[in-house]
């Protein structure tokens, strides 16, 4: 059993990840920003630690990670505006990686967005920003000496999905089930060993277990 947190415990894949975290024995602390969100996330299994991403330093990351075994950050400002984008996808993660050299957390789970997402599409100021802070965060977590895995999912469907993937380091471009990204967090967080590493994740023919049990080295 871990002490896991997570940030953008009230999204899309942090919603899904909560009970899957639960079942599999670990207790979950989830960010969220909204007071009335605090009784969803106690329902769901989860403590509720209320904070907001556009104002939180690196001391705020402390005080909500200190002694967990791992923190899993899917938060995102999902197209709400430059400097929410800068804030929350870019600045976001770079604070908490400076609250977990701080407190001793040696684990963090990061989900980023596949460098081919918007191919094959007009792009736009927005998206260009986006995609510039989402791999300034990268880089940060990749240059640092934590236990990091960053998963990079294909285009997020608002599905639970069927839990087969696709996971690797190199992979071409497709959909994925938000359920099926939140699946593949939990198994790589049962997986430990599995550190330092950067994956690609699309829906595929993979059970979620067997697609992780494949990528240790
Ligand atoms: N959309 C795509 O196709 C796509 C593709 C690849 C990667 N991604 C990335 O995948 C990740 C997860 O996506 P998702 O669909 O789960 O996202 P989502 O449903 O939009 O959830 C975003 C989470 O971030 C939280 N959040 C936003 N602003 C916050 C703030 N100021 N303070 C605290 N929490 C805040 C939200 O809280 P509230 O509930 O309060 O809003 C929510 O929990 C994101 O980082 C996204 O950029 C997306």
């Amino acid at each position: 059993m871990a002490d896991i947190v997570l940030i953008g415990a009230t999204g899309g894949v942090g919603s899904r990840l909560i009970p899957m975290l639960v079942r599999r024995g670990h207790s979950v602390t989830g960010l969220h920003r909204k007071p009335e969100q605090a009784e969803d996330l106690r329902a769901a299994g989860a403590t509720p630690a209320q904070g907001d991403l556009m104002e939180m330093g690196a001391d705020d990351f402390a005080a909500i990670i200190r002694g967990a075994d791992a923190v899993v950050f899917s938060a995102g400002a999902a197209g709400s505006g430059a400097e929410r984008t800068t804030k929350i996808d870019g600045e976001g993660p770079v604070k908490l990686i400076e609250a977990a050299r701080a407190t001793g957390v040696k684990r963090i789970y990061l989900v980023s967005v596949f460098p081919d997402a918007g191919r094959d599409r007009e792009t736009s100021d927005g998206f260009e920003h986006y995609m510039r802070e989402k791999k300034k965060a990268d880089a940060a977590l990749a240059g640092s000496d934590l236990d990091y895995v960053i998963v990079r999912p294909g285009t997020l469907k608002s599905e639970d999905g069927d839990g087969k993937v696709a996971a690797g380091r190199a992979l071409t471009y497709g959909d994925v089930a938000r359920g099926n990204v939140a699946a593949f967090i939990a198994e790589l967080i049962d997986a430990p060993e599995i550190r330092k590493d950067i994956f690609e994740l699309t829906d595929g023919d993979m059970p979620v277990d067997a697609a992780v049990a494949a990528l240790r080295r």
